[in-house]
């Protein structure tokens, strides 16, 4: 093939990108290397992003919905070099993406070859027709995509090696269960409890077991599976309650609890913030207790002085019916920051001094181990018992199970 001048600067960006991608881990072997340094990812975005854009690190939104909420996007790069290490695609796989953009596909494509089978399934008929035009013009035509619902999966073409849905699920619908070869993997983000982790699912009897598990945000699941947060507004969408199960609440005097005085409680456990510090494990460690739970979102610059929650978008509260307590941290030194809680309403005081106890167990027990292990468990399946502490989250057609196990050495 001739190499012209409008070549040179894709593929110098793409190599750029590769190379913080290596750099930064999320590329570990050299098949996926390979994929990114190949794949044009600019040819898979609408004609008005620029190259530097298509390169950059993060999301490129194509589709957004009346709200302005994104519908469709190409997915950060190093989500997606993540997903597609965790599934192991081999030569000759047998892969079903659900949501599409034709990108991600060309990768799948790409680590599968010449002998492998991509089907990659999109509820949005705008989305698989460019998914479409962009493989057929990237030079993929052999991926086979499809208007559908991922729901339902893809029967003919199962069963799949590798089944990665790039929607975030609050379930895991039988289809895809049963569409998966006895030692498949399903690469996903599934969120429990308002807290989504991309987890790496492989069958373990009669049921999956996540083997990694990584935070993560995506768009959420429209069709048959879609199962939206419940949300609260306090102060209009400046503050948001996130409520993700059955948990009931008084929202009038939740917004009015806003109106009282706050409870600051200060920790003794401290974090020094570094490149990659994550809050993942503390997250689902909060999200696992047997008791009232929500998720908050704030405006910062709506909320400033009134409220200060340690992360704007997913900040774990504790609840009773009129009350809350949120994690908050406050700068003590260089890099260094001490955990606390915020709370307010009439059980503020009970609230933060309960989410001071659990950041001390979290603190001792742990961190920095040992993980919660996330198991899936189709509905009508024993589930396990005997572990230290087990969050339930019961969906549709499975509940998830949180363990974790009880901590290592003496107490
Ligand atoms: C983040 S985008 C997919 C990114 C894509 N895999 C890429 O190449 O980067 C999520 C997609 O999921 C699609 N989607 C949402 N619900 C779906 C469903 N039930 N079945 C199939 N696709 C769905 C949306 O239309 C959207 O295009």
């Amino acid at each position: 093939m001739m190499v012209t001048a409008d070549d040179i600067a894709p593929r110098a960006l793409r190599a750029e990108l590769t190379a913080r991608l290596v750099s930064k881990g999320w590329i570990r072997t050299p098949a996926v290397r390979a994929a990114f340094e190949r794949v044009p990812r600019h040819l898979f975005v609408p004609a008005t992003v620029t190259l530097a854009d298509a390169y950059a690190d993060e999301i490129v939104a194509t589709k957004r919905g009346p709200d302005g909420k994104t519908m469709s996007s190409v997915s950060a790069p190093w989500l997606q070099a993540y997903m597609v290490e965790q599934a192991e695609i081999q030569p000759g796989a047998r892969v079903l993406e659900i949501g599409s953009g034709g990108y991600n596909a060309a990768l799948i494509a790409e680590l599968a070859g010449p002998q492998g089978q991509i089907v990659t399934v999109d509820i949005d008929a705008d989305v698989t027709t460019a998914a479409r035009a962009y493989l057929d013009r990237a030079g993929y035509p052999h991926v086979h995509v499809v208007h559908g619902d991922g729901e339902h999966g893809h029967q003919t073409g199962a069963p799949y090696d590798a089944i990665i849905i790039t929607v975030e699920a609050a379930d895991i619908p039988p289809a895809i269960i049963e569409q998966l070869e006895t030692d498949g993997v399903i690469v996903m983000p599934l969120r429990m409890r308002g807290i989504t982790r991309t987890l790496t699912l492989r069958p373990r009897g009669d049921h999956l077991a996540a083997t990694a598990a990584l935070q993560c945000g995506f768009v959420p699941m429209q069709g048959a599976g879609r199962d939206l947060t419940r949300r609260i507004l306090l102060r209009g969408d400046a503050v948001v309650l996130r409520l993700d199960d059955a948990t009931e609440v008084d929202a009038a005097a939740l917004a009015a609890a806003l109106d009282r005085p706050r409870a600051d409680v200060w920790s003794p456990v401290t974090i020094t913030m570094q490149e990659g510090t994550s809050f993942e494990g503390l997250h689902l460690w909060l999200a696992s207790q047997p008791r009232p739970f929500g998720t908050l979102i704030i405006d910062r610059e709506r909320t400033a002085g009134l409220l200060d929650p340690q992360d704007k978008f997913t900040c774990p509260t504790l609840l009773s019916t009129d009350s809350l307590a949120y994690l908050t941290m406050r700068k003590t030194g260089d890099n260094c920051w001490q955990f606390g809680a915020h709370g307010f309403g009439p059980d503020a005081g009970t609230l933060t001094s309960d989410l001071i106890d659990l950041l001390t167990v979290w603190d001792r027990d742990y961190r920095p181990g040992p993980a919660p292990h996330i198991t899936v468990h189709p509905t009508g399946t024993s589930l396990p018992d005997g572990d230290h502490l087990r969050l339930l989250v019961p969906r549709r057609h499975t509940t998830i199970a949180v363990t974790w196990p009880a901590p290592a050495g003496p107490r």
